[in-house]
């Protein structure tokens, strides 16, 4: 079986566990701050703040900005549920939006709708590794909180995700991009709002006392954190050219495959397809030829919440396939996924 997604790991990621292993020093330490350095550099702004996960590093974004009770905060339904457990957590409103429906990212135009005196910020994911349209969601003058979770390294208009928003988030969960097995950060060029975000990552040693948390990220992961960083070029190449063969594979079949957005440079986080017929026959008919596929987004966040009139969301859940690419995915793993999502669509 090929699975739908897989950390790529290799002797330098075991080393340079094993090296602060047996260090002895385990929890948060240099590490996590050399960590932190290189991926605010990559980025380019002016610190970061690694904590346990993408949906901590999201919690505590929105607190850097004080978002709580009475304030509204925006997001697509179409996205997993971290970013509406953020928003709970702090106790703000979460106002969803719909999406575009073919860069599956925020509809600006639905977004300015849904704007009132009461929006302190608009998460904004950059869906599947295709950035969204920054520019127009800068010109709302609200705070954005970029949800870099599946799109590191991808660019808008030759600048790093991630520069753009009054603060960034990321995710290395063992599937990311790259992978500490689980982990996050919090990027931003504010130092008072990155200093915000430190002090509540971790509640030991303080002279005063409010609700901190345990946000801390340990060297162990920051170690394979770093070391999987160093792999980020040739991740984000394989990752493009596996896409491109997709591209080529698939371009005479009824699938509608991925375009390319003047000024956006997909890492292709994910390889989503949309084909026509009932979803989940579909899945359960292509592992049968041992390639795993998904629902790219498990339920859309409107279907919780009994929301409806998302009519876009609703068109891409019941059309969007993703189908596997990771770095270690070989050429002929490559092959078997093309086979088989070609013979599932000639089929019917
Ligand atoms: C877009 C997006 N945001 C946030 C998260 C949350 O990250 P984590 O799983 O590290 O908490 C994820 C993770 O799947 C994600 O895909």
């Amino acid at each position: 079986m090929i699975p739908h997604s897989k950390p790529t790991l290799d002797q330098r990621d075991y080393d340079a566990v094993l090296k602060v292993l047996r260090s002895g020093h385990i929890s948060q330490g240099e590490y996590v701050k050399r960590f932190e350095a290189i991926l605010s550099e990559f980025v380019g702004v002016k610190g970061g703040v690694a904590t346990n996960s993408g949906t901590s590093a999201l919690h505590l974004a929105l607190l850097a900005l004080e978002a709580g009770k009475g304030d509204e905060i925006i997001l697509p339904s179409y996205v997993c549920t971290a970013l509406l457990n953020a928003i709970n957590y702090v106790g703000a409103t979460p106002i969803l939006v719909d999406i575009e429906p073919d860069s599956f990212n925020l509809d600006a135009k639905r977004v300015k709708e849904s704007l009132t005196e009461k929006t302190k910020a608009i998460i904004v994911p950059h869906l599947f590794g295709l950035p969204a349209d920054m520019e127009e969601l800068l010109s709302f003058e609200i705070p954005l909180i970029e949800d870099c979770a599946q799109a590191l390294g991808a660019k808008y208009k030759g600048k790093q995700a991630g520069s753009f928003g009054t603060l960034s988030i990321f995710s290395f969960y063992a599937t990311k991009v790259i992978a500490s097995g689980e982990g996050g950060m919090v990027l931003s060029d504010s130092p008072h709002l990155l200093e915000r975000v430190r002090d509540l990552r971790d509640y030991d040693n303080r002279d005063d006392y409010k609700i901190r948390f345990n946000y801390k990220m340990t060297d162990l992961q920051a170690a394979l954190g770093i070391s999987q960083m160093e792999k980020l070029p040739s991740f984000l190449e394989r990752r493009g050219s596996i896409a491109n063969r997709y591209s080529l594979e698939l371009a005479n079949t009824p699938a509608l495959l991925p375009t390319g957005y003047p000024g956006k440079e997909h890492i292709f986080y994910r390889y989503v397809i949309r084909v026509e017929g009932e979803l989940e026959r579909l899945l359960e008919q292509i592992k049968r030829e041992g390639v795993c596929c998904e629902r790219p987004v498990y339920r859309p966040l409107h279907y919780y919440l009994g929301h409806s009139d998302f009519p876009q969301t609703e068109i891409i859940w019941n059309s969007a396939l993703s189908i596997p690419i990771y770095p270690s995915l070989t050429f002929g793993e490559v092959t078997e996924v093309i086979k088989g999502v070609k013979g599932l669509i000639e089929e019917r």
